[in-house]
């Protein structure tokens, strides 16, 4: 399939003259730097910084470059991956003309961030095992859609999408497909950057948030062809990642055997939850989970998830969401913390049941 990329991208977006930050005219290190009107003395706390961080990341997508295996130029690196989501439709949609298409049940921001940029959203359902409709999404879509998002695993379902209905689309979608891996640390399956080379219109999200324990920083990946990342770039705030998430997280990528030991702990845990929950006679089923999560149906999960805030156990009530009726949605906690949630429903289903 030819893929033309231009041909995708707002006009005006194409045409666009971006920012110039004092980091983009003067990249060297060295010197008196009184070009971005920053403070001399330092910063008002214990630690300096007072200095604008690196615009474009350089040091920290290095390294990211070789624990993904692709190239700097492929990443680009948002504000949480929701950044990059938003930053998607400011580039490809325009407002009240074009659509993307979207696979309920699925991650609640691609609605969100559609809406706010005025893009008419088309809904393909995923099938009753959660799994796409390939056939159905390209009927959906017309010369308008610019981006399909396929998030696998996918979030509430925690189920991973069948690969070779994912290079059917990228083979056969005429837009933009993204793949959202926020979870694939915790699946067996390769993550889809094995693809980028094959394909110009694949784009990987994948983000900080989750294996990495690194919510609170605020740093998700994208990964795509070097056309797309320079798109990307050239919209972006001038220096939307600060130097403290850019220094945290390069040390953490120095001390790797730690995120693999912890995932390891978490898919243990994952194990025995799952076991936990299959003992109990109110658990109607357990959806196969290539996620931190499990996507469990209770009777009466509203109720069932009102009980649990009542004993302190939160979890996410998904049972008004498409396809998951009477579900539950709850994240792998430690062992501790899944021993409690388990006592806590056993408990509440008791006082249900009398
Ligand atoms: C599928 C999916 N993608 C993206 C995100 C958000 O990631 P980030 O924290 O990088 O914005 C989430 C968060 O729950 C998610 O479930």
């Amino acid at each position: 399939m030819s893929f033309d990329l231009n041909s995708l991208l707002r006009p005006h977006i194409a045409k666009l003259q971006p920012y110039t930050s004092a980091r983009d005219e003067y990249t060297g290190k060295e010197g008196v730097f009184l070009d971005a009107n920053e403070n001399p003395f330092g910063s008002i706390t214990e630690q300096d910084f007072n200095r604008y961080p690196d615009p474009y990341q350089s040091a920290l997508k290095a390294e990211i470059a070789k624990i993904k295996e692709v190239r700097s130029s492929q990443i680009f690196l948002g504000n949480g991956s929701d950044e990059a989501i938003d930053l998607l439709y400011r580039a490809f949609c325009n407002p009240g003309k074009d659509n993307v298409i979207l696979l309920p049940p699925t991650y609640g921001m691609y609605e969100v961030s559609a809406s706010i940029n005025d893009v008419e959203i088309r809904k393909v359902a995923l099938t009753e095992d959660f799994q796409l409709r390939p056939e159905e999404i390209l009927k959906a879509a017309d010369a308008n859609s610019k981006i399909l998002f396929i998030c696998s695993p996918n979030n509430p379902s925690a189920n991973k999408a069948k690969r070779e209905d994912v290079l059917f689309l990228l083979q056969n979608f005429k837009g933009l497909v993204v793949v959202d891996e926020a979870y694939i640390d915790f699946s067996d399956e390769p993550s889809f950057t094995t693809e980028l080379d094959k394909f110009p219109n694949l784009l990987v999200m994948q983000t900080f948030s989750k294996a990495w324990g690194l919510a609170s920083l605020r740093l998700g990946m994208a990964f795509a062809s070097e056309e797309i990342i320079r798109i990307l770039n050239k919209i972006k705030p001038p220096y939307n990642i600060s130097g403290l998430t850019q220094d945290t997280v390069l040390a953490a990528i120095a001390d790797k055997g730690k995120v693999e030991r912890m995932i390891r702990e978490i898919l243990d845990e994952r194990e025995f939850l799952q076991g936990e929950l299959e003992k109990q006679p109110f658990v109607q089923k357990i959806h196969p989970s290539h996620a931190n999560f499990l996507l469990v149906k209770i009777p009466n999960a509203t109720q069932v998830y009102d009980d649990l805030i009542g004993e302190k156990v939160i979890v996410r009530n998904r049972a008004k969401v498409l396809l998951c009726e009477d579900c539950l949605r709850i994240t792998v906690g430690t062992r501790e913390e899944n021993e409690v949630l388990i006592k806590a429903l056993v408990k509440v289903n008791l006082k249900i049941e009398k």
